[in-house]
C-alpha cells in the first residue's frame, strides 16, 4: 500500500470540493456538515463525473440520471447493485490522504 497526498487539512472548509488523482484512481474530495469524505469520482451507474453533483442530507447525487450514493456507505437506494466506493481517511501531518 502506498499514502497519497490529497489536500491539507488546514484548506478543507463546508463545501469544500476538489478531484484528485491517486495512482490510477480519481478521486473526489467533499467536506460536507464537518465531515470529510473521499469517494470514487466516477458514478458506479455509467461512470458520470460526479464532482459537481449536489448533495442533500447524507446522499451525493450523479449529475446525469440522479442517483443518489450515501457518503459514508456508498449504497443507493435506486439502484442496489450500483455502490459508490468509498475510501477510509489518513493523515500524515497536516496532510489528508488515502492508503491505495
Ligand atoms: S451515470 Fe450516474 S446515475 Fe447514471
Amino acid at each position: 500500500m502506498a499514502f497519497y497526498r490529497l489536500v491539507q487539512t488546514h484548506q478543507l472548509y463546508d463545501g469544500f470540493r476538489c478531484v484528485v488523482k491517486a495512482g490510477r484512481v480519481e478521486l473526489l474530495v467533499l467536506h460536507h456538515q464537518g465531515q470529510t469524505h473521499i469517494v470514487d469520482n466516477r458514478c458506479p451507474h455509467q461512470g458520470f463525473p460526479l464532482d459537481r453533483g449536489a448533495i442533500k442530507g447524507e446522499r451525493l447525487f450523479c449529475p446525469r440520471h440522479g442517483f443518489g450514493f450515501h457518503l459514508t456507505r456508498g449504497d443507493c437506494f435506486q439502484a442496489s447493485s450500483c455502490t459508490l466506493p468509498i475510501y477510509v481517511s489518513a493523515y500524515d501531518g497536516q496532510w489528508l490522504g488515502v492508503e491505495l
